[in-house]
């Protein structure tokens, strides 16, 4: 089955006293999402960016903004995060109590439904619900900073997943998120990921339009065997 593959970095690593400019060099070096992770404090150990940054960045950049929402209560939340500019919404499904209901919730509000699974929780707690899904989220390492290593155990999870969705023929598009770099994002591509996000393997690490570049070589290399 046909899809696309997406790099999206995750703005975690950048600058944020120049997150504009940061945004503006990624999307000139050929980015296709922005990835944004909202930490509370609660789900993951720390704390991170929200709604008034989403609205800032909305106005400058026209990539779309795929909000990765690692935080308890997220049906008190998301409304706000799409109003303020999300495309994407990623919910966790540790912290969902009814998936299907949230993602008619962002369809209503006009967003892209995905729900996120952590390193050490089950592809069973989403795979049922696929069909009301465009994305799928798995975590390659816990969350809740960036710069860790990824956790290899993620291939295998990625294989399911999508063996899962093509057998069933859904067009659910799977993001990997954690330790992607220039160095595994063909294996991890090769293992069935179609939307990619790299914090600390492209922010703060000088050229942008190479690391894209080198990156987006390597993905049209790739094909998927699962
Ligand atoms: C981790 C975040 C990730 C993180 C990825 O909690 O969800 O999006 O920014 O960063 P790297 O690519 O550095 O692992
Ligand atoms: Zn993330």
């Amino acid at each position: 089955m046909d899809r696309e593959d997406k790099i999206a970095p995750s703005i975690l690593s950048a600058d944020f006293a120049r997150l504009g400019e940061e945004v503006a060099k990624v999307e000139k070096a050929g980015a296709d999402l922005i990835h944004f992770d909202v930490m509370d404090g609660h789900f993951v150990p720390n704390l991170s960016i929200g709604i008034p940054v989403m609205e800032s960045l909305r106005k400058v950049t026209r990539l779309p903004l795929d909000a990765h929402l690692m935080i308890e209560n997220p049906e008190n939340y998301v409304e706000t995060f799409v109003k303020a500019g999300a495309s994407s919404v990623s919910v966790h499904a540790e912290v969902c109590k009814d998936i299907p209901a949230m993602a008619k919730r962002l369809h209503d509000l006009g967003a892209r439904a995905s729900i996120g699974i952590n390193p050490e929780t089950d592809v069973l707690r989403v795979l049922p619900f696929a069909e009301h899904l465009d994305m799928i989220l798995i975590m390659s390492v816990h969350p809740g900073f960036g710069g860790q290593q990824f956790i290899p155990e993620a291939l295998e999870k990625l294989r399911v997943v999508r063996r899962e969705l093509d057998r069933r023929g859904l067009k659910v598009d799977i993001e990997i998120d954690g330790g992607v770099k220039l160095d595994n994002i063909a294996e991890v591509k090769a293992a069935g990921a179609n939307i990619f996000v790299s914090g600390s393997g492209i922010f703060g690490r000088g050229d942008y339009n190479r690391i894209l570049h080198e990156m987006r070589e390597k993905l049209s290399r790739t094909r998927t065997e699962v």
